[in-house]
């Protein structure tokens, strides 16, 4: 693997995830292949699970880690040809070629903005990375994607399926906040490619981007979208339509343990305990939010030492 920007660096994601539930078994096994090496990782926003899971798997493999919160280094200028005499005092060009003089990995987070679609979609951050580094660049969360998170999802339902083909449902939620797209752009590309019965459900105007959903069934009726699921996948996301905005905030949409029945609940985190999924569900059994987060750590591991095999 040169890069992993999106699901669709993993080539072959069966074998990749039962290769990840190997690294779980046994995670110190290749920490060899890190030796003198170091993985830096860029937060131009906050994380608790991405940056702790990432750190841990590099660890894992012998990597020597170095973290920047980018809100603390200089304001980046992205345009070419831009005159930089405004509030802008470093180049992405420049500031990509210099911590590639640093790093063996750049692992980024960079969220949108949410204001205009275009600019979220040409992933600016994510991309000058690629574009400028001279070494393998990761996603750690971007405008539009959250691979890692997707990855370590397929891990727990493999992990947790008691059937060939599981029922898996995306269900919108409510959350007090425009959210973005990535973690759920991401788990739809994961599930397309996996054998799930997969569809989606959410208020109208909630559709997601139709490049990313395709032919994805999507529906508006939670209650019969969820009806015999084996895993309820619980999300907000803002309007694509309506680019960014919060249209309904409808209390109804929240997961309660009747509404998930038998299933396993999952959820990236953060989440709004009692306005996206309530106090009752998160703490039963049926909830595997927990075991998703620790599966983030074998997501990364798995990237990274595919990276570093590569080098
Ligand atoms: N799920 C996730 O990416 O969590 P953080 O935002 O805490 O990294």
């Amino acid at each position: 693997m040169h890069k992993y920007t999106s699901v669709f660096d993993i080539l072959d994601v069966d074998t990749a995830v039962k290769q990840a539930i190997s690294l779980k078994k046994d995670p110190f096994k290749y920490n060899h292949l890190g030796k003198n090496k170091t993985l830096v990782m860029l937060f131009f926003n906050s994380s608790l699970r991405t940056r702790l899971s990432t750190e841990k798997a590099a660890q894992n493999l012998g990597l020597n880690v170095m973290v920047l919160n980018v809100s603390n280094a200089w304001k980046l200028e992205f345009e070419d040809g831009a005159v930089m005499n405004l509030d802008t005092a470093e180049h992405i060009k420049d500031a990509a070629q210099v911590v590639s003089q640093y790093a063996d990995i750049i692992a980024v987070r960079a969220f949108p903005e949410l204001k205009n679609k275009a600019i979220d979609a040409s992933e600016r951050i994510l991309n000058s990375f690629v574009n400028y580094a001279t070494v393998p660049v990761v996603n750690m969360e971007s405008a539009t994607a959250h691979p890692l998170q997707a990855f370590a999802d397929a891990i727990t339902i493999e992990e947790l399926k008691l059937k060939k083909q599981p029922k898996v449902v995306l269900t919108w939620a409510p959350h007090p906040k425009a959210l973005p797209h990535a973690v759920a752009n991401s788990f739809v590309k994961m599930m397309q490619r996996l054998d799930v019965d997969f569809s989606i459900v959410h208020p109208k105007g909630y559709e997601l981007d139709p490049k990313v959903t395709k032919d994805t069934p999507c529906s508006f009726n939670q209650e019969a979208a969820l009806a015999d699921a084996d895993f309820v996948y619980a999300k907000n996301w803002s309007s694509y339509k309506n680019y960014g905005q919060v249209m309904v905030q409808d209390e109804n949409w929240m997961c309660t343990k009747a509404k998930i029945a038998n299933a396993k609940f999952m959820h990236c985190l953060p989440i709004r305990r009692n306005v996206v999924a309530e106090d009752a569900l998160l703490d039963s059994q049926n909830s595997v939010v927990i075991q998703q987060a620790n599966n983030r750590t074998f997501a990364a591991q798995y990237v990274l030492k595919s990276i570093l095999e590569q080098q």
